[in-house]
């Protein structure tokens, strides 16, 4: 299969996955009394899915870094990494927006004060994200960015922004 057979060939899926997630969304938002139920649920499993990946990519970084440019295994590395970005994280992040921002608009929420501080943790934690997809590509490009004791450290922010997040939308303490 050439390159542009594989391009077409993932161009279809996205094309044919974004036509189901939107049938869905509507099929629920019209028929279903509990839309927002719903939509919360989905928004709950998006999450879930975005974490894994903002928990799991750099652990991948740290063990890519030690391997030589080049090598079998830092080939590896870079499917793994590349597939965890493109395929998981950057949809359950989208997901995850898209439903979250729908269910605080249909919930009155954006006048709250706990949403606000969601809102802040949600961006940082967003910017986690944009950064990790550069460090993708440069490792990508068998670059090294960052010591293996920075990711380790680095690997500790989205952890802590979600403890944040989950306390301000289950206590909504303000
Ligand atoms: C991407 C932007 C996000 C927006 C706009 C957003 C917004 C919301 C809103 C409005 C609710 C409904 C609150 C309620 O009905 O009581 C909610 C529920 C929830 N969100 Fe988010 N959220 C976002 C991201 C996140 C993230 C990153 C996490 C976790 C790390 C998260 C975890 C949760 C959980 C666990 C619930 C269910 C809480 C419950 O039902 O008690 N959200 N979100």
């Amino acid at each position: 299969m050439s390159a542009g057979d594989e391009g077409a060939g993932s161009g279809l899926r996205a094309g044919v996955a974004l036509a189901a997630f939107v049938g869905i969304a509507a099929a629920i938002y019209f028929l279903s009394d509990d839309a927002y139920l719903w939509f919360k649920a989905l928004h709950v499993i998006a999450v879930i899915a975005w974490m894994a990946g903002l928990l799991y990519l750099p652990r991948l970084f740290i063990y890519h870094h030690g391997k030589t440019s080049g090598s079998e295994s830092s080939e590896t590395f870079k499917v793994m990494e590349m597939r965890l970005y493109r395929f998981i994280m950057n949809p359950a992040m989208m997901i995850a927006w898209i439903f979250g921002l729908f269910i605080a608009w249909q919930g009155g929420w954006f006048a709250a004060g706990w949403m606000h501080v969601k809102l802040l943790a949600v961006l940082l934690m967003t910017g986690a994200h944009v950064y990790y997809g550069r460090a993708m590509r440069a490792f990508g490009r068998d670059e090294r960015p960052l010591s293996t004791r920075r990711w380790r450290m680095l690997n500790e922010v989205p952890a802590l922004l979600m403890i944040v997040i989950v306390i301000m939308v289950v206590l909504k303490p303000f």
